[in-house]
């Protein structure tokens, strides 16, 4: 593993990569060829495990870039499995940023469940949905219910684009009292269906941590102690079907995702629309029953220094509604400080590491962006393009 490591390390800082100067976009182009050198040397033999791995995974089924791993090893307490399934999500993260992961567990009916209960609120009047909302809405990050309240594409700086053809019912911290109270009362069982599948999904998290503390070297526990059970959201994402969307619309516009790892359950009705940006090209996800897809979010990558990279991914308009269901893992506590670590943490000379960070500064920042009033809010609003070229910088740097 440690050879692996720094084979990884010195092409990475042979590519120049340095947080003070280069932008986090730039970084993952340079990583994308770490990633299929590695895959090149898993093909020559020099990593076994990862490479008959990966070819097992996409046996029989269409050949894809983005790696399908049974993680199931990693919940049943099978040590090489483990070790297996672990090296195969570093790689992919490393990669693309996205994993496909089966195995995981979690009842079939349970999501189920939950996707017709989740989809019979939707189908209610705005003026069920908003009561969730308990008075106005305050928007993104702020009230559980949005409408058409969200532009993804600012997570990368990008200004121009018209709100998401989205609506989405998030609860925050589903481990406290204040947000068990906040969940809606319709459709009945809802609620409940939300905490169940909350619920078994802390397995889930629990396993991909060990993963992730796996595939990087981490000391075992690393990460669970800075990862608190209770700390993660759900979100449920509602696309209705809209015959003519708006010119340069997306239900989700291009985009990285803003903590740990993202844990998505795609609509099997209509799973489509999903892609990643890999090399200049969109890449649709593919779609296997009972799956979840994984993938980094800008604060692990970040965490990182780059080695895991926070993936580029949209959301196409597409005839016919679609609901996902969005959780995470691997999210620190609000209070834990960010500091490097991994196979890229050490800087080469004349490069910087990303500075420390209070990890809830970070998602305060990242949460608001997802707003549309977010250059108003900021007071960046009416700035000069210098001063918002400098903005939109850093923020493609995580550094906001
Ligand atoms: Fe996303």
């Amino acid at each position: 593993m440690h050879g692996q490591w720094t084979h990884a390390k010195r092409i990475w800082q042979g590519r120049g990569s340095a947080w003070c100067k280069v932008d986090f976009l730039a970084r993952s182009q340079a990583r994308l060829s770490i990633g299929r050198e590695q895959l090149s040397n898993f093909a020559l033999g020099q990593f076994s495990a990862p490479a008959g791995a990966r070819a097992m995974c996409t046996r029989g089924l269409p050949s894809s870039r983005i790696a399908v791993v049974d993680i199931s090893p990693l919940l049943n307490g099978d040590t090489q499995g483990s070790l297996i399934a672990a090296q195969n999500l570093s790689a992919a993260f490393a990669d693309t940023g996205f994993a496909v992961a089966t195995g995981t567990n979690v009842p079939a009916e349970r999501i189920s469940t939950l996707r017709t209960l989740a989809t019979a609120f939707f189908l209610q009047s705005q003026e069920v949905k908003t009561a969730v909302n308990q008075g106005a809405s305050k928007g993104y990050g702020q009230s559980p219910y949005c409408c058409m309240e969200e532009n993804g594409a600012q997570l990368l700086g990008d200004f121009s684009r018209p709100n998401d053809a989205v609506e989405s019912l998030t609860f925050r911290t589903l481990g406290t009292e204040n947000a068990r109270e906040q969940l809606p009362q319709s459709p009945l069982g809802l609620a409940d269906a939300i905490l169940a599948f909350n619920n078994d999904l802390e397995d889930l998290r629990r396993a991909l941590e060990r993963a992730c503390e796996l595939g990087i070297g981490l000391q075992p526990g690393f990460l669970t102690q800075k990862c608190h059970a209770g700390q993660e959201s759900l979100r449920l994402a509602h696309y209705p079907s809209i015959d003519e969307p708006l010119e340069g619309q997306m239900r989700y516009g291009a985009h990285v995702d803003s903590y740990g790892l993202t844990v998505l359950n795609l609509d099997p009705a209509n799973p489509g629309g999903l892609q990643v940006q890999i090399d200049d090209e969109w890449i649709d996800i593919p779609f296997f029953e009972d799956s979840f897809v994984l993938n980094v979010g800008a604060l692990l990558s970040r965490w990182t220094n780059g080695f895991w990279k926070a993936a580029v991914h949209r959301v196409l308009c597409k005839p016919g509604a679609r609901l996902s269901i969005v959780s995470g893992a691997v999210k620190p506590g609000d209070n834990e400080m960010i500091e490097v670590f991994g196979p890229c943490a050490a800087a080469s000379p004349g490069q910087q590491t990303p500075p420390p960070i209070r990890a809830s500064d970070f998602y305060a920042e990242r949460m608001s962006l997802h707003r549309p009033s977010y250059l108003s809010e900021s007071g960046a609003a009416g700035q000069d393009a210098a001063d918002l070229q400098k903005l939109q910088q850093d923020i493609r740097s995580y550094r906001i």
